[in-house]
C-alpha cells in the first residue's frame, strides 16, 4: 500500500520544495533525538503545491496521528476546544486556509499554541471564571496561501515558516513519472515532460492532466499515453502550451479587449468574468505574475507586452 499511495509518505520520496525539505528534515530529526514535540509549522504558498502532503509526511516522519481540518470548518472557539482536547500527547493538527479562522476562534488559539492551553470561561456576569485547562503537546501545521493574509499575532507564534514554491518542469516530470507508475499507466517520457511543462509549476495539476490525457488515450489511443495522445488532449482540453487554461486566457483576454490592457482594479476584472476576486488572486494571478503576463501597479492590474505575444496580439502603441 505504502508504495501505491499517490501522495509520497516519507520526506525522501517528496520530490522538489528542496529548501523547505531540508530545513523540516534538521528539525524533525532534533525533535525526535530530544524527545520533544516538533514546533509548530507554516506552510504558504500557492494552492496545490503540496500542504496537505507535507503535512501528512511531518507527522509520519514524527510518527504520531494527524488530525485535519480547516479555518472555516471551525466555527466558534468550542470547535476548537473539542478538538484540542482529544488529541494525544506529540500529534500534528493541521488547520487549512489558517487565514480563514475568526477572530474568537484564534484567541482561543494563541494560549494552546504558547504554553498547550485552554483558557475556559465558565459561566456569565459576575460569577464567571476563567479555568485554564492542561493540553497534550501538539504541533499545529497551518496553511495558507499568502502569509500576509494572518495576523501578526498567529504568524508570529510558528516556529517554522516555510514558502512553497512553483515546481520547476523537470521536478513536475519526476512527479508525473511517479503517479504515472502507481496509476499502472504506460508513459512515454517525453509525454510525461510535456505534461509537466503545461501544468504551471503546479503538481496538482500535473497529476489531473496525466489522468485526463490517459482517458484519451484509453479510449482513443492505445491505452499509452505518447506525445501525440497527449498534444491533441492537452488541446482539447484547452490548455496551451505553458498550461494557460480557460479562465486565463479569458482573464488576459478581457483586461486587453474591455480595458485596453489596463490597469484595471481586482474587484471590477472578477465581475467582468464571472469569478470570486480571491480566486483569481490566490490561484490565477500568482502564475501570470510569476511568467511576467501581469503587472500589479497601485492603480491595478495590467497586461505585459509578452503576454500580448504569447496571445498572438499586436502590442498596442502607448
Ligand atoms: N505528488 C504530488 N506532489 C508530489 C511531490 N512533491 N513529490 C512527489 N509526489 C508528489
Amino acid at each position: 500500500w505504502e508504495e501505491r499511495s499517490l501522495r509520497p509518505q516519507r520526506l525522501t520520496q517528496y520530490i522538489g520544495q528542496k529548501k523547505v525539505k531540508d530545513n523540516l528534515s534538521v528539525f524533525i530529526k532534533a525533535a525526535k533525538m530530544r524527545e520533544e514535540t516538533l514546533d509548530h509549522v507554516l506552510l504558504y504558498g500557492p494552492p496545490g503545491l503540496g500542504k496537505t502532503t507535507l503535512s501528512m509526511i511531518i507527522a509520519n516522519e514524527m510518527g504520531v496521528n494527524l488530525r485535519t481540518t480547516s479555518g472555516p470548518a471551525i466555527e466558534r472557539p468550542g470547535d476548537l476546544a473539542a478538538i484540542l482536547t482529544a488529541l494525544e500527547p506529540g500529534d500534528v493538527l493541521f488547520i487549512d486556509e489558517i487565514h480563514r479562522l475568526n477572530r474568537s476562534v484564534e484567541e482561543v488559539l494563541y494560549p494552546a499554541m504558547e504554553d498547550y492551553c485552554l483558557d475556559i470561561v465558565i459561566g456569565k456576569g459576575p460569577t464567571a471564571r476563567s479555568v485554564r485547562l492542561d493540553l497534550p503537546p501538539f504541533t499545529l501545521v497551518g496553511a495558507t496561501t499568502r502569509a500576509g493574509m494572518l495576523s501578526a499575532p498567529l504568524r508570529d507564534r510558528f516556529g517554522v515558516v516555510s514558502r512553497l514554491e512553483y515546481y520547476t518542469n523537470e521536478e513536475l516530470g519526476e512527479i508525473v513519472e511517479r503517479t504515472a507508475e502507481v496509476l499502472e499507466v504506460p508513459l512515454i517520457h517525453e509525454a510525461g515532460r510535456e505534461i509537466a511543462s503545461r501544468s504551471r509549476g503546479t503538481p496538482r495539476i500535473a497529476n489531473r492532466l496525466l489522468r485526463r490525457v490517459r482517458d484519451f488515450a484509453q479510449v482513443r489511443g492505445t491505452g499509452e499515453v505518447d506525445v501525440k495522445v497527449t498534444k491533441e488532449a492537452l488541446e482539447l482540453l484547452q490548455v496551451d502550451p505553458l498550461g494557460l487554461d480557460e479562465i486565463d486566457h479569458k482573464l488576459l483576454g478581457n483586461i486587453i479587449e474591455k480595458f485596453r490592457g489596463g490597469p484595471v482594479g481586482l474587484d471590477t476584472l472578477a465581475a467582468t468574468i464571472g469569478e470570486e476576486s480571491h480566486t483569481i488572486e490566490d490561484v490565477y494571478e500568482p502564475f501570470l505574475l510569476q511568467l511576467g503576463f501581469l503587472q500589479r501597479t497601485p492603480r491595478g492590474r495590467m497586461v505585459t507586452p509578452e503576454a500580448y505575444k504569447h496571445l498572438k496580439l499586436e502590442v498596442p502603441k502607448k
